[in-house]
C-alpha cells in the first residue's frame, strides 16, 4: 500500500433528501485500503443514511460515490455488495429460526463475488469467521438465544463472511457495557487484520478513540470535523454538537473530567 495509491472509496458532495430536508448534504471524504475511519455524530446526523448511500440502498440525489477509481452511484445494492462492500445494520435482523452457524454461512452463500461457494464452503468459512469473531462455541445454538452482544458479533460474523475489501459497521457497539465494548473493539481489530478496510459508524467514543486513526464528525448532514480522533474530540464545536451545551460547559470549568 503506498500514500500515493488511489482512494479505496471516495465520496463527492453526496448528498441525499427526504423530503425537503437533506439528510446528507454535500459530504466529501475518502477511505484508503486498510484503514480504520471512523464517523460519529449526534442521532439524526446522517450517519446511517450515508452508509445507505454508499451500501446502494439510498439513490443519490447529488455528489458521487467512487470504489477504486469508478463511480458506483445508482448500482443496486447487490452490485455493490459482490465489488467488495460488506455492511451490518443498525437493527440487527438475524434469521432468527437458524442457527448461529447458519446465518453466518448465508453471509458466505451470498457474498460478493468471489465469496459465493458451495454449501460446504460456505460452512468452512462460517466456521472460519466465527471463531474470528468469538462466537465459536456457539456456533450451533439457535439465534433466538443470543445475547445482544453476541447477536452483533454475529452480525459483524455474516458481514465479514460476504468478504468484503470495506467493511461499513453501523454501531455495533451501541448498547454494549465497557467490557463488551472492549471484546468488540478487539474483533474490529481482528478482523481489519485480515486485511479489511473499516469503515465505522459509533456513537461511543471510547470506540473511535480505540481503534480509529481518523475520525469524521458528521452533523445535520454535513462534515463537521475530520482528523485524529483525539483532536477531533477536543474540537469545541464537535464537544457542542455531539454532547450538546451543558456538557462542553462542564467541560470548559472542569477539564479534567472524563467523558461519558
Ligand atoms: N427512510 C427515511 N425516510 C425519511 N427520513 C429519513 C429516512 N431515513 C432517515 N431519515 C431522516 O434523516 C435524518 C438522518 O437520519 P439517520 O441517517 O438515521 O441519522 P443517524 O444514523 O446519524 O442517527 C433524520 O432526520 C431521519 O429522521
Ligand atoms: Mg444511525
Amino acid at each position: 500500500m503506498s500514500a500515493t495509491a488511489a482512494p479505496q472509496l471516495e465520496l463527492r458532495s453526496v448528498t441525499k433528501r427526504f423530503g425537503g430536508v437533506a439528510a446528507v448534504d454535500g459530504v466529501t471524504f475518502e477511505v484508503r485500503e486498510g484503514e480504520i475511519v471512523g464517523i460519529i455524530g449526534p442521532n439524526g446526523a446522517g450517519k446511517t443514511t450515508l452508509l445507505n448511500c454508499i451500501s446502494g440502498i439510498h439513490r443519490l440525489d447529488g455528489g458521487d460515490i467512487r470504489w477504486r477509481g469508478d463511480s458506483i452511484s445508482g448500482m443496486p445494492p447487490h452490485r455493490i455488495a459482490r465489488l467488495g462492500i460488506g455492511r451490518t445494520f443498525q437493527i440487527v435482523r438475524p434469521f432468527g429460526s437458524m442457527t448461529v452457524r447458519e446465518n453466518a454461512a448465508v453471509g458466505a452463500l451470498f457474498g460478493s463475488a468471489d465469496a459465493r461457494r458451495r454449501p460446504r464452503e460456505a460452512f468452512e468459512l462460517a466456521d472460519h469467521v466465527l471463531e474470528l469473531v468469538g462466537l465459536e462455541a456457539k456456533a450451533r445454538h439457535p439465534v433466538s438465544a443470543l445475547t445482544i452482544p453476541d447477536r452483533k458479533r454475529l452480525e459483524v460474523a455474516r458481514a465479514v463472511a460476504t468478504r468484503p475489501r470495506l467493511l461499513l459497521l453501523d454501531e455495533v457497539m451501541a448498547g454494549l457495557n465497557n467490557v463488551e465494548i472492549d471484546a468488540a473493539l478487539e474483533m474490529v481489530e481482528t478482523v481489519h487484520a485480515t486485511g479489511v478496510t473499516v469503515l465505522l459508524i459509533e456513537h461511543v467514543m471510547r470506540v473511535i478513540v480505540g481503534v480509529c486513526r481518523r475520525a469524521i464528525v458528521l452533523d445535520f448532514g454535513q462534515v463537521l470535523a475530520e482528523g485524529e480522533p483525539e483532536s477531533v474530540l477536543r474540537d469545541e464545536r464537535v464537544i457542542q454538537a455531539y454532547l450538546g451545551e451543558r456538557y462542553a460547559k462542564r467541560r470548559r470549568t472542569d477539564p479534567g473530567r472524563d467523558g461519558p
